[in-house]
């Protein structure tokens, strides 16, 4: 005897019983069942049943039904230790599971279709499909020896089907969130989705507010390709930026209050002073005029100016602020265009208009992974715009085809970020809302139809913005402790209770992964991924190799000098500054020599 079905059954679940086969959690099996054939059963709760060893929940599983069902169908009660599991059908049957029907492991082709739903060559590569061990050693051979796993630090063999997501279905199922605690997995989920987008050559836009996403440090030579030439680094301010004349007031005043706040009579002055079409310089120097004309103080000491002035070029420059203050004096406040003028000069010391997006679009369209890297702040504006301006293109060139129209081939392509709660935050009363969120939001609705998905990480799901959360189609669903995120997630994911009930308990890079387009939540381990983080090396061991490092070079510039004695420290600091030019005081010298001396 094998695995039996036991106890009471319906349409959907029964339990199953074993004298000396494990269950696992999330495994498939098959029901032979007399009268209603295969049925496909996953394991949805595991448990050992021993009598001696009181249980300490008896009441629900272990019912005196139970119990006499398996001690009728041969189980040996008295002998030792019992594994039980609760199975639910994929499918529901016509009729309640046969009660005593066998069980048995299937093979790779019984169950292909629950688990991998699209090629290699159409989809990503993001892990390996946890408890699949037995299903594994019949799967075809295209699937085998695909990817590691990291487990303790150690790179492991593939042993399990590998979880390939579906891209190509994301044209049906758009947008992907990715949720989990502090420390669960989602950044190193994110890199491996992305080095899954570099090998196919998906143009995307990765915001990357913690500089971490940097593809040029391999793990290990023999594992994944080179991404080197997938992917194009642009800085904020550095080596990318704002094309001036082409902000709207709106966009102008979004970017300064990310310096500090604007208040209502500054927002105002920009109102006034900005033109559509103005270049950095013209906003710029109409400013400049009101402020002169403030400085002095009166249309009449201003024509005095105009009066006094000998060279033309300055008499222009004066009617130039009388016009000026007679058009805005008025309307703007001297403190208030002081306090633009202070923001506008940080925004420009940021290098923020002396680039634009040109080199990030050419990147773009030869497919690359641009990856935009700045402060939290900066990137919160930056992005609005620039993905503002490359929806708009793919838009454009999406809608010229449909009315018959030329237009420049612009891609499609799929926006990737981190900490998405910052960029679309959910906003409650009286806060001000985030300029990125509008265009996230409207990506999430309507993005689908150009071809431009959404990828959005956060820890906090219940912070995200819940009409981009509703949009999400696929989730990922690392360790979650918070009660108030668990809630977000079983109102937007089809979670069963046994799954929502281990998510605080989940592995460091294993994952809940539920696709609408299967309709069922996957148990999936995060793949090992190729690249490393340059943030991998531990601040702590940073400062102690420092130290160590310290303490070398110092070595080497005393070694001639010792023994040093006590009286002899004045003299051994002239001696140093005499060779080498190197200052040091009696008691740094002091200080160094018993640290060199505590290190032996
Ligand atoms: N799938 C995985 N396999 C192996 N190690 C992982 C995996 N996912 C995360 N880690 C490790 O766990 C740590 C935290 O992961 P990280 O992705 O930074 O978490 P989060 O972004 O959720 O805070 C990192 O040091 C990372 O290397
Ligand atoms: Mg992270």
């Amino acid at each position: 005897m094998d695995i039996k079905i036991i106890g009471l059954t319906d349409q959907h679940e029964a339990y199953v019983g074993s004298k000396n086969r494990k269950f696992r959690i999330n495994e498939f099996l098959i029901i032979e069942d007399i009268y209603q054939g295969d049925l496909i059963g996953e394991i949805v709760e595991a448990h050992t049943y021993n009598k001696f060893i009181p249980m300490v929940n008896n009441g629900d599983i272990m019912d005196a039904n139970m119990l006499n069902s398996m001690e009728a169908l041969g189980f040996d009660l008295e002998a030792g230790t019992i594994y039980l599991a609760k199975i639910r059908l994929v499918n529901e049957a016509n009729f309640p599971i046969e009660t005593g029907s066998n069980c048995r492991v299937p093979n790779f082709e019984e169950v292909k279709k629950y688990f991998i739903s699209t090629t290699i060559e159409k989809g990503l590569n993001l892990g390996v499909i946890r408890n699949t061990d037995d299903i594994y050693k019949s799967a075809d051979r295209e699937f085998l020896g695909i990817c590691k796993t990291l487990e303790d630090n150690k790179f492991i063999e593939q042993r399990e089907l590998p979880y390939i997501f579906d891209l190509f279905g994301m044209h049906e199922y758009p947008h992907i969130g990715v949720f989990g605690g502090s420390g669960s997995g989602k950044s190193f989920g994110l890199r491996v989705i992305l080095e899954e987008l570099m090998k196919k050559n998906i143009p995307t836009i990765t915001l990357d507010p913690h500089y971490e996403m940097d593809f040029s440090d391999k793990f290990n030579m023999d594992y994944g390709p080179d991404y080197s030439g997938d992917y194009s680094k642009f800085i904020i301010g550095k080596n990318i930026g704002i094309d001036f004349t082409e902000l709207n007031t709106k966009d102008l005043k979004n970017l300064l209050n990310t310096s500090s706040r604007l208040t209502d009579a500054m927002e105002n002055v920009v109102d006034n002073l900005h033109k559509n079409k103005d270049s950095l310089l013209t906003f710029e120097n109409r400013l400049q005029r009101v402020m002169r004309g403030q400085e002095l103080g009166s249309e009449e000491k201003i024509n005095d100016k105009i009066i006094n002035s000998q060279e033309t070029d300055e008499k222009q420059y004066y009617k130039r602020v009388l016009d000026d203050f007679k058009k805005y004096n008025d309307k703007c406040p001297p403190s208030s265009i002081t306090g633009v003028s202070w923001r506008f000069d940080k925004l420009k010391r940021m290098g923020i208009f002396e680039h634009k997006i040109n080199e990030a679009e050419i990147a773009l369209k030869s497919c690359k992974n641009i990856v935009i890297q700045g402060s939290i702040k900066i990137i919160q504006v930056f992005a609005t715009y620039i993905i503002n301006v490359l929806y708009e293109k793919r838009r454009n060139y999406k809608d010229a085809i449909i009315n018959n129209k030329t237009e420049e081939y612009f891609p499609p392509f799929i926006v990737v970020t981190d900490e998405a709660h910052n960029f679309a935050p959910q906003t409650k009363d009286g806060m001000t809302d985030i300029p990125s969120k509008y265009i996230l939001r409207e990506i999430a609705q309507e993005g689908r139809k150009y071809g431009v998905f959404l990828i959005l990480a956060t820890q906090r799901p219940s912070l995200l913005d819940s009409t981009i959360t509703a949009q999400l189609n696929t989730k990922l669903i690392f360790r979650t402790n918070r009660a108030t995120d668990i809630q977000t997630i079983k109102e937007e994911t089809d979670l069963s209770i046994e799954e929502t009930n281990r998510l605080p308990y989940l592995k460091t890079g294993d994952v809940f992964l539920s696709e609408s387009a299967l309709g069922r939540t996957m148990y999936v381990r995060i793949r090992a991924a190729h690249t490393n983080t340059p943030h991998k090396e531990n601040p702590f061991e940073e400062l102690l190799y420092k130290k160590k490092q310290d303490i070398e070079i110092f070595y080497d510039i005393v070694e001639k000098y010792l023994p040093v004695s006590e009286d002899d420290l004045y003299n051994t600091c002239k001696e140093i500054q005499e060779d080498i030019g190197k200052l040091y005081s009696v008691s740094d010298l002091k200080t160094i020599l018993e640290s060199l001396y505590d290190e032996n």
